[in-house]
């Protein structure tokens, strides 16, 4: 299968990257890293990128930015960074990569365990995937030619947890390479409308 990763440099793209490079064709999207250079929260980037690369069977994203501050700080303009970032953009990967992608090909998303495990400073990020796990469980029964659409929602990355272990007390970290198990099994499996939780 030919794949593209948007985000495939970052800690959890890197280890899917090297889960799928393993028997796929992997091509390496984002905005300054990878053979391909795509911003997700430009519609017109996604879709220059999409005729670049061609036909794809799969298309994974592992990118998604949203903004951390306590709930009485947050405010609608605070939102908006998330809705835009890592909700719009996955959402708009879809919509104008649905085109692309080969018959019962797929498109894997992430979203993450504040969508069911909350945390302090996290409203934003709770509420960014949460939207996602809807819109794929909504997006699965509509898709076109045999297209499929699964979400991963990864625990607390073991790579990541030096930095972010103050924000996450007592959660268990998961290692990068068993979510990209979970990612694989989106790619190559036949599921769809699923949430992958890898706690
Ligand atoms: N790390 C964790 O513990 C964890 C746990 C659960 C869920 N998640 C979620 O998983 C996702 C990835 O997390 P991560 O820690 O792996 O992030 P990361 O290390 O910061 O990597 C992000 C990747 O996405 C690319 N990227 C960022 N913004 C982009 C954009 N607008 N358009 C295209 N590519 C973009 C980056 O490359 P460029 O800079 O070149 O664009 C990079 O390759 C996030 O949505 C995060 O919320 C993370």
């Amino acid at each position: 299968m030919k794949v593209l990763i948007v985000g495939a440099t970052g800690t959890i793209g890197r280890a899917v990257a090297a889960e799928l490079g393993k028997s796929h064709e992997v091509i390496a999207a984002g905005r300054s890293s990878g053979a391909v250079r795509m911003d997700m929260t430009d519609a017109a980037s996604i879709a220059a990128a999409f005729k670049k690369v061609g036909r794809v069977d799969a298309v994974v994203c592992t990118a998604g930015h949203v903004k951390f501050a306590p709930f009485a700080e947050m405010h609608g303009e605070d939102y908006e960074v998330g809705n835009r970032d890592k909700l719009m953009g996955q959402v708009n990967l879809v919509l104008i990569g649905r085109e692309t992608v080969a018959d019962g090909g797929s498109f894997t998303l992430t979203t993450g365990v504040l969508d069911s495990d909350p945390i302090r400073g996290g409203s934003s990020a709770s509420l960014v995937n949460g939207a996602i796990n809807a819109f794929v469980m909504a997006a699965a029964i509509e898709m076109p030619r045999g297209l499929r659409i699964n979400a991963v929602s990864p625990g607390l990355i073991q790579e990541s947890a030096e930095a972010l272990a103050p924000y996450f007390p007592g959660f268990e970290t998961v290692p990068a390479a068993r979510a990209a198990l979970a990612y694989a099994r989106s790619v190559e499996g036949a599921q769809t409308g699923r949430v992958y939780r890898v706690p």
